[in-house]
Formats: structure tokens, sequence, C-alpha cells
């Protein structure tokens, strides 16, 4: 068979050959194979709209979809693309800033980074940079903050939109002082609504981009700006909402000072944020009661495990949150994360739950990068695997991509000790192509162009 080289075949419906994965639902620690489809060797077939039109093993291409254009991805891993639910655009910047915690990490290198972004031009360039490094590491889907400007978000969704990718952000609202400096504010609760208002109706639901209303946590917000989101949240049913909770121990005693209140999950539940598609980045400390009221309300948590270690945060019980129903994805948490790739992010999940005496299998891991960070953002009916009208985004990955990675491949007994290599050993050097409705938009052999200073 002659296969096209995978830019050329960009229309028409398209046959990717190679080993393909996806999952149906979490395989929880008991490793559940009904959870997933392996075809090995598979095929995924896409068609003119992007969308998936059939998955299975490779010689079993239905007849009437054969008239697809063959890609070559034979020997290589196909997966749904990744989905990082939760980092910042507007940390780019930030990434491996030395020596501090949480609050002081903000004061000392977030704040001064973020306020660039009140220049659009600042903001296009930033954003495109991190769009397209999140493409070259496998990642097609994210839920972002920017900034506290509003050009921040226009540029973010502009350059989104460029790429065609599913993405879901909001202006990052903030008007209380320390947490907020005083030229990183919102000027009043008003301005902050009609500017959050006004973006909404520029933005949400914008072909594949969706606006999560922003506020940054609750030390930088005045209880009547907390007020505020809680009603336009339940004002809009479709509405999303991202915030951090309970991220590091001065912040949970900050939060106590300031708003009282059971827990920090109960602060945000007074003001009648928690509910389907709001997402509470970190949520380390909580306890039982938390875990219950986050999934009887259909609130989701990310974990960033490179960020809570960088930042010396802690540790996140992920077998306490899923046995408790709470919807779980996985995020890098760019700038306090050290990694834009999915990959390493897994890695260092694997050993924050080790030190809980937790497994993460590399089964579960692909899961929480793919399905679980889509159910987490409500997205699951679009994105986050191989059903037939999924949108198919989707990254190549390569199991010989460094010479460690390729020595341990070959070495493996079965699949799922491969896949635990790479998940251990790999990085966005094991990205060979990464897809967007079927679109090649990254290739290795393409490297980013990174802007001058
Ligand atoms: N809490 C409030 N703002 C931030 C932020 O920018 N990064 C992290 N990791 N936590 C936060
Ligand atoms: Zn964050």
């Amino acid at each position: 068979m002659a296969y096209a080289t995978p830019r050329a075949a960009t229309q028409g419906r398209c046959i990717y050959y190679g080993t393909v994965l996806h999952f149906l639902r979490d395989p929880g620690t008991q490793q559940d194979p009904a959870a997933w489809q392996l075809f090995d060797p598979g095929a995924l077939v896409v068609g003119a709209d992007g969308r998936v039109e059939w998955v299975g093993p490779e010689g079993e291409v239905p007849p009437e979809l054969g008239d697809g254009t063959p890609v070559d991805h034979r020997g290589k891993l196909i997966v749904p693309g990744f989905v990082d639910a939760h980092l910042h655009a507007s940390q780019v910047d930030v990434i491996a800033s030395y020596g501090e915690q949480l609050l002081q990490w903000l004061e000392k290198y977030v704040f001064p980074a973020e306020k660039a972004f009140v220049d659009i031009d600042h903001s296009r360039i930033i954003s495109g940079l991190f769009l397209d490094t999140l493409l070259a590491s496998g990642t097609t889907t994210a839920t972002v903050h920017p900034t506290v400007h509003k050009a921040s978000v226009d540029a973010f969704f502009e350059e989104a939109e460029n790429r065609s990718m599913r993405m879901l952000s909001g202006k990052v609202l903030m008007d209380r002082e320390p947490y907020a400096p005083p030229d990183l504010k919102d000027p009043s609760v008003e301005q902050a609504e009609a500017d959050t208002r006004e973006l909404i109706g520029r933005w949400h639901q914008k072909g594949r981009l969706t606006y999560s209303i922003t506020p940054r946590f609750a030390p930088s917000s005045t209880e009547s700006l907390l007020q505020m989101v809680g009603r336009v949240y339940q004002e809009m049913p479709d509405l999303w909402l991202q915030t951090h909770a309970a991220e590091n121990t001065e912040e949970v005693d900050t939060v106590k000072e300031l708003f009282g209140g059971r827990s920090y999950i109960d602060v945000y539940d007074r003001y009648g944020m928690l509910g389907n598609r709001s997402l509470y980045a970190h949520s380390i400390y909580i306890d039982d009661q938390d875990r219950t009221r986050l999934s009887q309300s259909g609130s989701t948590i990310a974990f960033c495990p490179t960020s809570n270690l960088f930042l010396g945060s802690g540790l996140f019980n992920l077998d306490a949150a899923r046995a408790a129903g709470v919807r779980v994805g996985l995020g890098t948490d760019i700038g306090g994360g050290t990694s834009y790739s999915m990959l390493a992010t897994l890695n260092e999940a694997y050993k924050v739950l080790a030190l809980q005496q937790q497994k993460l299998s590399a089964m579960r891991g692909f899961y929480l990068a793919t399905l679980g960070g889509a159910e987490a953002l409500y997205f699951e009916d679009r994105i986050g695997n191989f059903q037939t009208g999924k949108e198919a985004d989707f990254v190549v990955l390569d199991w010989a991509a460094t010479p460690v990675l390729k020595r341990r491949t070959e070495v493996s007994a079965d699949f799922q000790e491969r896949l635990f290599a790479l998940m251990t050993l790999g990085d966005e050097r094991a990205v060979r192509a990464t897809y967007v409705l079927g679109q090649e938009r990254y290739s290795n052999t393409n490297q980013i162009a990174v802007p001058p200073r």
C-alpha cells in the first residue's frame, strides 16, 4: 500500500495506521480491562469533517470507509490528544523560578510577569508560543488562566481559534490586596462583572472555545467578588468556572482568617460556586466532607503533581478523591509546574502517589491524561476517546524517541510494561505528531519557532 506523508494527508477521509489505544472509562485501581480498547496493529478513520468515523483492528476497516487516504504511523502509538486540566498562559516566562512557596512565589515572580499582559501584542506573542508548546507536547485541550486584563483573554482565544483547538479560559478576577497587587486588580466588582459579561458575549461557545469564569483564588477575592462569581455562574447554566483551592498550608490558614467557614471548599460553596463544570485546581488540603460535597455537586479537581512538588505544596490524594466519585483531571499548572508534557506530569504523579502508598498504573495514567481530563472538563461527549463522532484530536507517540526509552521498550515483556516505560521516561520528545480535528498541527520534523524577546 502507498501511504501518504502525514502532512499531505489533510484532505478528505484519512485512515491512520498505528497502535491505537483509547479509554471508555476509568480502569480504576483494579485495572478493569473493559475500560480500554487496544488495537495493535490498529486503524483510526477520520472523516473530512475532522470527526472519528471508526476505530478498530488494522485489517477490519469497513469497505465503505476504505477509500480514505492511508497515513502510516505503524509502530507508533496513537492516543487521544492530551487534556491539561489546569495551567496559566501568562506564566510562560515564570516556569523554573527559584526558591519560594505559593504566596511568596506569586508576589515575587508571577505578578510582575502578569503585568505585561496589559499589552495585546505581548499577549498574542506569548499565547501563540504557549499554544504551540502545548501542541508540541501532544496537548490539544486545556483549561487556562490568562491574566486580569481583557487583552490577555482576547489574545488567547484568537490564537486558540487560529489553531482550531478546543480551549477553555476566562478573564482572571482579583480585587483584594495584598493577594492581588494594586496594579493588577479589578477596579470594582461592577467593572469585573461587566468585563466578564462582555468577554462571555464575545467568546463563549464560539467554535471550539468555552468561557470559564475565573476568580484567581479566595485570598485575592473580596466577599462581594465571590458573590458576583456565584451569581453569574448560577445564572448561566452552561458557563464553566475555574479557580484554585487548598494548595498550600499558609494559603489555607489565610482563607480561614479572611473568610472563616468549616473549610476552604466550604467557603466556595457558601458563594454558590460548586456545581457541574466547576474546577478546583490542587485541592490537596481537603477532607472527606469536602470530597463528598465536591462529588455530589459535580465539581472537579485538577491534580498538578509537578507544581505541587516544585512549590513544596503537598501530596494530592487521588484514590480518596476517586473513591468519593470526584472527577479528576491532570494539570501541568505551568508556571508552578515544571513541564508542559503530560507524560512528564504522569511520571511525577506516579511518585506523588507512591509517597502515599498508592499506585498509578500506566492504563489509569493514560486514562487520566485523556478521557479523565475530558470528564473533568465536562467535554467527554466531544473529546477524550475515539468513539464514533468524537472530534479527532490525537497524538502519535514514538516508543523509540530516546535511546533510554527505546532500549527499555525493547526489553518490555508486554504492552502495559511498555506503556509504563513511556509514561515514566517519555516527555515532549516522544511526540511524533499532534492532530487537531484530523489536521496535523505539529510534527517533530518542524520544530516550533520561539519568538525573540
Ligand atoms: N493560586 C493563586 N494563583 C495561583 C497561580 O498562579 N498558580 C498556582 N499554582 N496557584 C495559585
Ligand atoms: Zn494554577
